[in-house]
């Protein structure tokens, strides 16, 4: 069996990781293309060297990192949701199970889910591509609070506080070289943990979903690692996902392996399913109604309260002249 044992960014701070985590992210990998033949021997060749140029980094986990400062720059015109319904109301298909009906209870199905010591590949059109560790990214970005607006496509909304690190700081650690004109993401996709992976099989897993590079640039464009204080709860996207509040929420992806930087726009998971209902742009807009339903009142979590719906969810101070030229 192929399987790391000892590996030569164990630290003593490392929590020793057990074989089956590895299996689990092997065989997401592989279903990413990533791991033909030997166990990711490629990116994790590019990893070892930027470890030995790197030897300071060692491991402490992502909760050490917790609580950040709140960023004041973004205000909300509307109550908290409550950190209970924010995890406990959640839109995330890997996990939907036949023992639940109810598509909105997945953090009953989550446990299995093992989000320790997370990797990610960067590819594409990228000065700097390979495997990378979130905790590196934290490490080099610090993490900061932001309360922001959350507005789903079928009309329910929230209002959260996310921690995490602006997209601007990481698209740039990376660097798109000339000709990258997208990002687009994927999320971890693994039978064996996920029942939705499991037996929504019609579906074209991994999802995925994408952004235009000046988008992923924008200052509202975040990578949330942490809810409410804290490290990310599974349901919500566990231990990294995107926060596009501009944008209706299936482009807010969960649990990202992968990012590629792309010249053309990519595919993406809901557009493959139904490509008249899930554009790639996706801007919260009162005006466009969804075909199947109208988009000019939005419903607030808990009790179905009705607000208009705002343009841009009403972030077009900060992104509307992307869209104006
Ligand atoms: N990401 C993945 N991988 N799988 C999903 O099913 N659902 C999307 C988005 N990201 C989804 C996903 C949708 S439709 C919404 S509304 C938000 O996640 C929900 O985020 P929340 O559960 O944190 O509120």
């Amino acid at each position: 069996m192929n399987i790391i044992t000892s590996k030569p960014w164990d630290s003593k701070s490392l929590r020793p990781t057990e074989e089956k985590h590895y299996l689990n992210r092997r065989k997401a990998l592989r279903q990413l293309g990533l791991a033909t033949g030997g166990l990711l021997t490629a990116p994790l060749l590019g990893l070892k060297q930027r470890q030995k140029q790197n030897l300071d980094f060692t491991f402490v986990g992502l909760s050490d990192y917790f609580p950040a400062d709140l960023n004041k720059r973004y205000t909300l015109d509307r109550p908290m949701t409550s950190e209970y319904d924010a995890t406990h109301y959640n839109n995330f298909y890997e996990f939907i199970s036949r023992e639940d009906p109810n598509i909105y209870n997945v953090y009953k199905f989550v446990d299995q889910f093992d989000t320790r010591d997370w990797r990610f590949e960067v590819s594409g059109l990228a000065n700097r591509t390979g495997v990378y560790f979130l905790e590196e990214m934290i490490k080099q970005f610090g993490l900061e609070e932001r309360t922001y607006r959350h507005r789903c496509v079928e009309r329910w909304s929230m209002a959260v506080p996310w921690t995490g690190f602006p997209m601007k700081k990481f698209v740039d650690f990376f660097g798109p070289q000339n000709g990258a004109n997208y990002i687009k993401m994927t999320s971890f996709a693994d039978p064996v943990v996920m029942p939705g992976v499991r037996n929504l099989n019609h579906y074209p897993w991994p999802y995925t979903e994408g952004l235009r590079i000046d988008e992923a640039r924008n200052d509202v464009a975040f990578i949330a690692t942490g809810l409410y204080g804290k490290t990310l709860p599974k349901q919500n996207g566990a231990p990294m996902r995107l926060v596009v509040p501009w944008k209706y929420g299936y482009k807010n992806t969960k649990s990202i392996i992968k990012f590629e930087f792309t010249k053309e726009e990519p595919t993406t998971f809901w557009n493959q399913v139904a490509p008249d209902e899930y554009p790639f742009i996706s801007n919260v807009d009162p005006t466009v109604p969804h075909p199947r339903w109208s988009q000019e009142f939005e419903k607030m979590i808990p009790d179905g309260e009705q607000r208009p719906t705002l343009k841009y969810n009403g972030y077009g101070e900060f992104v509307a002249q992307m869209y104006n030229k």
